[in-house]
C-alpha cells in the first residue's frame, strides 16, 4: 500500500474505488474497503477529521486518533492509497459550503445544525482532489448516505451493510469510549423488536417500549421513516427504515435498520 503525499498522486493512478474516513479505523471500515474492492483494483482510503462537521468543539478534540493501527487496517483490508491530508490541503481558501437543504435539518440535523453541510463540503471537496470513479459509504450513517446519494456529482456512490459485533452493536469509532458497551445494545434489540412486527403501528410501539425500558439509555429519536424521502413511513411504503439515536454513558450513538414487516 501506497501511502500518499499528496492528493495529485492518488488521481495519477487511475480510476479507483474510494474510501473517505476520519481514521479510528475498525471491521466497519475494513468493509467498505473490502466492497471498493470489488469495483477496482485501485482502491484510495482517505483518513481526514474533518472540522467543518464538528458543531462541538469537545467532540472533535475527543475524536479518536489511531493513525498507526490505521495504516495497518488499511492495508490488510486490501487498500492500495492511503492519504492522510492536512486542512490546508482540503481547505487551501475560503470555504464555499455546499448546503445540505432540508434533509440536513431533520433527525440528525436538529441536534448537529450545519453537520450535513460540513460532511458534504469535504466529500465534495474529496471526490474534486481524489477523482474516484465509485465512492463508498457505510449505510450505518444512513441519512448522510443518502444526502450524498443526492449531492450532484460524476461518481457513483455506493452503500454498504452495517457491521455488528457478535451481540449486535454496530461498530462505531465512537464504540471505545462507552464505558459499559453491553448498556448500547438496546438500540439493537428495538430494532430487533420493531422489525418482527407486521404493522407499522405496532413496530413503532415496541421500538419505543424497548428504548425506555434500558436506564442507561437516554433517547434522541426514534422513527420508522419512508427510505426515500424520509418522511414518517405509512404501512404500505415499500422501503421503510427504523432510525434511532440517543447517549449511552455520555456516548452519542445512532444505529438504523431495513424493516421487514416480520418476515425472517
Ligand atoms: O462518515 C464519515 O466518516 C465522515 O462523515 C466522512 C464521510 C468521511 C466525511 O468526513
Amino acid at each position: 500500500m501506497k501511502i500518499a503525499v499528496n492528493a495529485k498522486e492518488l488521481a495519477a493512478d487511475g480510476a479507483c474505488a474510494f474510501v473517505p474516513t476520519m481514521g479510528a479505523l475498525h471491521e466497519g471500515h475494513a468493509s467498505l474497503i473490502k466492497k471498493a474492492r470489488e469495483f477496482s483494483d485501485t482502491v484510495v482510503v482517505s483518513v481526514f477529521i474533518n472540522p467543518l462537521q464538528f458543531e462541538n468543539k469537545d467532540d472533535l478534540a475527543k475524536y479518536p486518533r489511531t493513525p498507526e493501527f490505521d495504516i495497518e487496517l488499511a492495508a490488510q483490508a486490501g487498500a492500495t492509497h492511503l492519504w492522510l491530508p492536512t486542512v490546508e490541503e482540503i481547505y487551501p481558501g475560503e470555504v464555499q459550503k455546499i448546503s445540505a437543504g432540508a434533509l440536513g435539518d431533520i433527525y440528525e440535523g436538529v441536534k448537529r445544525p450545519g453537520h450535513f453541510d460540513g460532511v458534504l463540503t469535504v466529500v465534495n471537496r474529496l471526490f474534486e482532489l481524489v477523482k474516484p470513479k465509485w465512492a463508498i459509504f457505510g449505510e450505518k450513517d444512513f441519512q448522510q448516505l443518502t444526502l450524498i446519494k443526492n449531492m450532484k456529482s460524476d461518481v457513483q456512490v455506493i452503500g454498504s451493510p452495517t457491521i455488528r459485533n457478535a451481540d449486535g452493536l454496530a461498530l462505531s469509532s465512537r464504540n471505545v469510549r462507552i464505558s459499559d458497551p453491553k448498556d448500547a445494545l438496546v438500540i439493537y434489540r428495538a430494532l430487533m423488536a420493531a422489525r418482527n412486527e407486521k404493522n407499522i403501528d405496532d413496530a413503532r410501539r415496541v421500538m419505543q417500549e424497548v428504548l425506555a425500558s434500558e436506564k442507561a439509555f437516554t433517547l434522541d429519536y426514534a422513527e420508522i421513516i419512508n427510505e426515500s424521502n424520509f418522511e414518517k413511513a405509512s404501512q404500505n411504503d415499500e422501503s421503510k427504515r427504523a432510525i434511532i439515536a440517543g447517549w449511552v454513558n455520555g456516548i452519542r450513538l445512532i444505529d438504523n435498520m431495513p424493516m421487514n414487516g416480520g418476515a425472517q
